[in-house]
């Protein structure tokens, strides 16, 4: 079995930080979203792995996954313009060859690994294995209607009308009869093959298809606030108490991870927190579920529920709340008069 992990896409949802980075490679807990993706790859045992990237995008993530030895894995990469992801399946043909796949979108996580599905559709050998869950807006998403056995139905791609609350969360398991239902299908509306319109295919054609219900949380980072939260979920689940770098006269309190080389001078950090390499915390409150970058300043300020990526400064802010802030940013409270000024990029939101 080969995995196929997406990481393709414009991410126009995200910008300005995806003018210089790809969706994939933004950072929870301080570590890119993908990094997670392919730890639970590795995780199934599976060795060949095909990353889809995006002409413009596809050199951070090269950078950033190299030849895939971090996660002992081999890696092919697979450029492809994004028309949809049944067309990034269609794209990776070659390197799929005849194999089964575990296919997974790389700004997706949950938090349950890939293991229990591959075993599943390995044993009971299915032609595809998708992963649902409930959602609150199902007209954003691909939706799966279940009958009372759980089979299912029928699927469509974001829905005006949902027929439930279903949706198709970006890990699916495919036989090689994919490729047949996807030689089939037509683009949609938005112009994409989508890979609910084969998934729908493979059933027509009489294919064994099944579904599972995800039973722990799962979240699809392609907003703002999904940032935020994703990183709270993994801030939660995955920190531990940790102090490599310097504390002076500070508190420290919970599970906080101060990486080697970061100072703490003055202050207070309240976790679950990371504080990133080499980064310095100077008379300022660092309230829980916030991350702070490699080489970033946080002096005479309080944050909380914030995300700040590589080489931020943020100076005298007195409260700075559910912010993403990109990598090399400033953000300073300008102390003599009450005006605010801003010098922000293109697609950048400011709440004032
Ligand atoms: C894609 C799929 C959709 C699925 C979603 C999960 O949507 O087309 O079926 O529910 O991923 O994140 P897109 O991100 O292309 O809008």
């Amino acid at each position: 079995m080969k995995a196929l992990v997406l990481s393709g896409g414009k991410g126009t949802r995200l910008r300005p930080l995806t003018f210089t980075c790809a969706k994939q490679l933004i950072p929870v807990a301080n570590k890119p979203i993908l990094g997670y993706v392919l730890d639970q790859v590795a995780a199934t045992g599976i060795k060949k792995v095909g990353v889809i990237t995006a002409p413009e995008t596809g050199q951070y993530v090269e950078d950033y996954v190299s030849d895939g030895s971090k996660w002992a894995l081999s890696v092919d990469y697979i450029s492809q313009e994004p028309l949809g992801l049944a067309h990034a399946v269609k794209t990776a043909q070659p390197f799929l060859a005849q194999d089964s796949f575990v296919m997974c979108l790389g700004d997706n996580v949950t938090g349950q690994g890939l293991n229990a599905f591959v075993q599943k559709f390995q044993k009971e050998r299915l032609d595809a294995l998708i992963i649902l869950k409930e959602v609150d807006n199902p007209s954003s998403f691909g939706i799966a209607q279940l009958d009372n056995e759980g089979n299912i139905v029928r699927l469509v791609e974001k829905p005006k009308t949902p027929m439930g609350n279903l949706a198709i969360i970006g890990t699916y398991l495919f036989s090689n009869k994919v490729h047949k239902a996807i030689a089939r299908i037509k683009p949609s509306w938005r112009g994409e093959l989508e890979i609910t319109d084969a998934v729908q295919e493979m059933i027509n054609m009489g294919f064994t298809v099944k579904a599972e219900i995800l039973n722990s949380w799962w979240l699809d980072t392609g907003k703002k606030d999904d940032i935020l939260s994703a990183n709270a979920k993994i801030l939660d689940e995955y920190i531990e108490r940790d102090i490599k770098g310097n504390v002076a006269d500070s508190t420290i309190d919970g599970r906080v991870k101060v990486e080697a080389s970061a100072k703490v001078v003055n202050s207070t950090v309240r976790g679950p927190c990371i504080i990133g390499k080499n980064a310095l915390i100077e008379n300022s409150f660092i309230g829980p579920y916030t991350s702070i970058g490699d080489n970033s300043k946080i002096l005479n300020s309080n944050l909380e529920y914030c995300v700040t990526l590589e080489n931020v400064i943020v100076t005298d802010v007195e409260r700075l709340e559910d912010s993403l802030i990109g990598k090399n940013a400033k953000v300073t409270k300008n102390q003599k008069n009450r005006t605010i000024k801003l010098h922000i990029g293109d697609y950048s939101e400011v709440e004032v």
